[in-house]
């Protein structure tokens, strides 16, 4: 029976036995196996011949104060086989005594636990790995926040810099865009006034005539005349004056009215360059500031003009529609004056580009013009241009006047 016990247990298990001094008097072939070195190797040596050496002496020493006070030792012990690779055993040592209680031998019987061990420490590891990622994580989010919140400090008020910075700089085109058409405006007015001059200078010379002929119905006649030439000239004034006018509050105005005003001041020119104005108007009134708008309309106008004269155009047609769409008021300005090339459309609401001689053109118009459809009149201004023709769009949103 005993020997049916010891061979189920060698089966079973990895068995050695030492002398009391260590040495090796008996190995199993599981011992064999697991440590690389065949039994004749094993006999006779050390049982130090399997110590790992990173098992600290401290251990051994409790290893053997255990065994040698007759007590059982069990732990898990790191052993080095022959091919110099580590494997891990759960050993129990018990030592063996005779009949007197003296030690006479002892017998280690362990079982692998190398897989398990390894294991466990690829999962140590795997775990710290992970830890040190959460904390550096941690860490950079950390950062990165502390950054983000150090950006959205600064960000407000570089946000109030830059549209100040902007407003500037804008208020500066605004400037040039106006001194650019008070040039324009003065030879309007120049223009306007060669006719009613010439007139007045003959009017002048035959009221001297009628004087000398005492002929005083004559002179009240031209005398009349003259004071209705002077009263036109006065008007054409005050149209430019108005024009100039610092910008009042928004007003409701009829959007037809401002085109007539802008007619009216460009009426010389439009004259002078054989322009046919067709209009088409529904009554359509807006809330703006009036000679905003007719700043708008009277460069879309010249740059039709401009573009009749610079590309020759012989049959000169501007078509001006004014309707109602739900609420929108919608004002269309459409010309056969050549068209703009596709490669420069997208750029021309852009300050300062022009394709005119720098005498000729600011390239401040169209974009002076949109800013005021958009910010002062809530509306928006767009082009499109096929073939010779092109067409600007001026959309403004109508408000109830009693809302
Ligand atoms: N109706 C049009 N037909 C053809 N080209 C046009 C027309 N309107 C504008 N353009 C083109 O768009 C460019 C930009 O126009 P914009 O009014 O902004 O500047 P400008 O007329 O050149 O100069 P400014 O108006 O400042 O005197 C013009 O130079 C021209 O090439
Ligand atoms: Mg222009």
């Amino acid at each position: 029976m005993l020997n049916q016990y010891k061979v189920a247990i060698e089966k079973s298990n990895i068995i050695s036995k030492t002398d009391i001094n260590g040495i090796i008097t008996f190995v199993n072939d599981e011992f064999c196996k697991i440590s690389g070195y065949s039994k004749d190797e094993l006999i006779g040596q050390n049982h130090n011949i399997v110590r790992h050496p990173d098992i600290e002496k401290s251990k051994f020493k409790l290893l053997w104060d255990t065994i040698n006070s007759k007590n059982i030792y069990k732990a898990t012990v790191k052993n080095l086989a022959k091919n110099a690779t580590a494997f891990y055993v759960n050993t129990t040592i018990t030592p063996i005594l005779d009949e007197n209680g003296n030690i006479i031998e002892f017998i280690a019987i362990r079982y692998d636990v190398t897989k398990e061990v390894v294991y466990k420490e690829e999962l140590e590891k795997k775990e710290k790995e992970l830890k040190d990622l959460n904390t550096s994580l941690e860490k950079r989010v950390e950062e990165k926040t502390a950054e983000l919140l150090e950006l959205n400090e600064t960000l407000e008020s570089r946000i109030k810099e830059e549209i100040s910075k902007n407003e500037a700089k804008q208020k500066v085109m605004f400037w040039q865009a106006r001194l650019a058409s008070l040039g324009e405006m003065l030879a309007n007015i120049a223009h306007q006034w060669r006719q009613p001059l010439t007139e007045l200078n003959l009017i002048v010379f035959s009221i001297k005539k009628a004087a000398m002929n005492g002929d005083d119905k004559e002179v009240q006649k031209f005398y009349d005349d003259s004071k209705n030439i002077i009263k036109n000239m006065s008007n054409t004034i005050d149209d430019f004056t108005n024009f100039f006018m610092p910008d009042k509050e928004k007003q409701y105005f009829n959007v037809t009215t401002s085109i007539d005003e802008s007619l009216n001041i460009l009426e010389q020119i439009i004259k002078n360059e054989m322009v046919a104005i067709k209009t088409e108007f529904e009554d359509v009134k807006v809330l703006g500031i009036m000679n905003e708008l007719n700043q708008v309309i009277i460069n879309l106008i010249k740059n039709s003009i401009d573009s009749f004269i610079n590309k020759s155009i012989l049959i000169r047609e501007i078509n001006i529609r004014v309707r109602k769409d739900l609420d929108i008021a919608i004002i269309e300005f459409q010309d056969n004056a050549g068209g703009i090339k596709e490669k420069n459309i997208y750029k021309i609401f852009e300050p300062y580009f022009t394709t005119k001689y720098k005498s000729q053109g600011t390239g401040l118009g169209l974009f002076m013009s949109k800013m005021i459809c958009e910010k002062g009149l809530n509306g928006s201004l767009d082009v499109k241009s096929r073939k010779n023709m092109t067409t600007f769009t001026i959309k403004i949103p109508i408000e109830e006047e009693n809302a």
